[in-house]
């Protein structure tokens, strides 16, 4: 295949306004790390969106979605406790619809993260992200509070929200089948609120009468694929509560199977991506293109394997591209 210069590369239509570069993420094909492999493995680059993350697609599906419902009338304000990426969603949405934007957001988010929410103009309120659901510093309870004193607030509760895995049965799914002409054998995604895997796993299976597997990245210490909850050190994804209090965002039907992959691998992954490829990804990234290159190493030769890049590294290079961050949290490239 032919490879264009950007210069000779099909002109694209301006967009009338930066909604509309929400989604049509670009699909690229890995060349390095899947050396030796018979399949193909193409990762969505999801940080093409203008705030930087699958999220931007969550935001506006479910904004647009109370504005019609009427539970978010114009101009109200937003509340949503958010780890980082939904909250930066949010903001842009907010900023770009006439809605003021408050983030709860954990004492552990990146600094990188923060700066974004403020630069989108978000109020960031800081709380104890390990706090349980009984306590009050909980990052929801706080969210809630704040809601309660704010007239015609509205909280997204991203978590529950049917508009989260609609989003990406709706623009995710589709693009996927569109970007590989049917072929996706594969689809692999990081679990966070289950939001993408649950709407883009169900509209490939739908498309594909059901042939298209769907395979769920986890990291260590998460229980979206068993065992006991501990430690996760993959920004936004996981779980540590466990059945029954799934979120309602996760639809665990879809999901084939699980591939846990150790921090160090998550890690070396990001870096190899960095390094081979050329791609600055984050954690979540990292976690998901480790576990397709499994996935790769068992389908069938000539399998077509995607894996969802959810944001950038660039948000994280205090964490995951900083060397002494690293050894802190005993993780070996
Ligand atoms: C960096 C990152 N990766 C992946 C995800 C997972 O996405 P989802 O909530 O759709 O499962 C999130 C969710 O917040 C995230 O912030």
């Amino acid at each position: 295949m032919a490879i264009l210069s950007p210069a000779e590369s099909p002109t694209k239509v301006h967009a009338r306004s930066t909604i509309e570069l929400v989604g049509n993420t670009p699909l690229v094909r890995l060349e390095s790390l899947t050396k030796g492999l018979r399949s193909d493995v193409y990762v969505k680059l999801e940080s093409a969106n203008p705030g930087g993350s699958v999220k931007d697609r969550t935001a506006l599906s479910m904004v647009r979605e109370a504005e019609r419902t009427g539970a978010l009338k114009p101009g109200a304000t937003i509340v949503e406790s958010s780890s980082g990426n939904t909250g930066i969603g949010l903001a842009l949405i907010g900023a770009l619809t006439g809605h003021p934007v408050i983030v709860v957001a954990g004492d552990t988010t990146s600094q990188e993260k923060l700066a974004l929410l403020r630069g989108f103009n978000a109020e960031v309120v800081l709380t104890d992200w390990t706090a349980p659901v009984e306590s009050p510093d909980n990052a929801r309870n706080v969210a809630a509070r704040l809601a309660a004193d704010i007239p015609d607030s509205w909280r997204p509760q991203q978590f529950d929200n049917p508009a989260n895995p609609r989003a990406h049965y709706a623009s995710t799914g589709p693009e996927i089948w569109r970007q590989t002409s049917g072929a996706v054998t594969h689809l692999v995604a990081s679990i966070g609120t289950g939001g993408t895997i649950s709407g883009t796993g169900r509209f490939l299976k739908d498309r594909s009468r059901g042939s298209v597997n769907v395979i769920g990245a986890d990291p260590a210490g998460s229980v979206y694929s068993g065992g006991e909850p501990g430690e996760i050190l993959v920004d936004g994804v996981g779980n540590t509560w466990g059945r029954p209090d799934w979120p309602a965002a996760f639809d665990p039907e879809v999901v084939d199977h699980f591939v846990r992959i150790s921090n160090d691998g998550v890690y070396s992954t990001v870096h190899r991506l960095a390094e081979e490829e050329g791609l600055i990804l984050g954690p979540s990234s990292g976690l998901a293109v480790a576990a397709a290159l499994e996935a790769a190493r068992s389908a069938p030769a000539g399998s077509t394997i995607v894996a969802i890049a959810p944001d950038a590294g660039t948000n994280y290079l205090s964490k995951a591209f900083n060397r002494p961050w690293l050894e802190q949290n005993g993780i070996t490239l």
